[in-house]
């Protein structure tokens, strides 16, 4: 059984669309929508935005559904040069960067407990979302993926998490995703369509670009699925 989670409407809507047999359960009010996406069992759902409700979601997923893949689809903002607007980033591993315990001595992003800072995304899963992205005709990269519960919008927290992370973009769930699957040995990936340039110097670029990305991503999510 797959997951698949985006944080807002526009992120999963294009995949609801296209399954078969759909049923929904809603669970801590999280709707999932259980059903067949290119022939595979999937449950799609939407979390909401931010690292808790990403946490919520995908815990419910494995205890509740028993899913063993885990794809968190979306939009995210630039933190390299070799990704603009509607290129797609793919998780080599996540990280939560605003996890920070260094005044006691840790390293930035350190996540106590178990002692991990890059949250390992699968390859296998990494490489034929690559494929996926090629096949759609799109320009992406895989990297590290930068969540915190902050829309990064400013030059210096930009450069912040480049500096400490070397990230190549950054959104608010997928190391919330990272971190569960972690903890319960599920693999997982985050596919993310570039939607803005994380620094406010475009800030128009954000509305006008969501729907896209999101539809992109979740375009690739599809081929992704149909894959496995
Ligand atoms: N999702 C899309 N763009 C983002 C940004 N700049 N910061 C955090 N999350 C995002």
């Amino acid at each position: 059984m797959i997951g698949i989670i985006g944080a807002m409407a526009v992120e999963v809507e294009a995949l609801k669309s296209k399954m078969q047999n759909a049923s929904a359960k809603t669970v801590s009010n999280i709707e999932f929508t259980c059903g067949l996406l290119s022939g595979k069992e999937v449950v799609v759902a939407q979390c909401g935005i931010g690292k808790v409700f990403a946490a919520i979601c995908a815990q419910t997923m494995i205890l509740e559904f028993g899913i063993d893949t885990l794809i968190n689809t979306g939009v995210a903002g630039t933190l390299t040069k070799e990704l603009s607007v509607c290129d797609v980033a793919i998780s080599c591993c996540t990280v939560q960067h605003d996890m920070d315990t260094s005044p006691i001595g840790d390293p930035v992003g350190l996540i106590s407990g178990i002692n991990v800072i890059k949250l390992p995304a699968s390859e296998k899963l990494a490489k034929l979302a690559e494929e996926s992205v090629r096949e759609v005709g799109l320009n992406c990269k895989i990297g590290c993926i930068a969540s915190g519960d902050q829309f990064i919008a400013a030059k210096e927290q930009k450069e912040k998490i480049i500096s400490c992370f070397g990230a190549i973009a950054c959104e608010m769930e997928g190391a919330a995703i990272g971190h569960v699957a972690y903890v319960n040995k599920v693999d997982y990936v985050v596919i993310r369509a570039i939607s803005d340039s994380a620094d406010g110097e475009a800030e128009m670029d954000y509305p006008t670009f969501v729907k896209k990305a999101a539809e992109s991503s979740a375009k690739i999510t599809l081929s992704l699925v149909s894959k496995l």
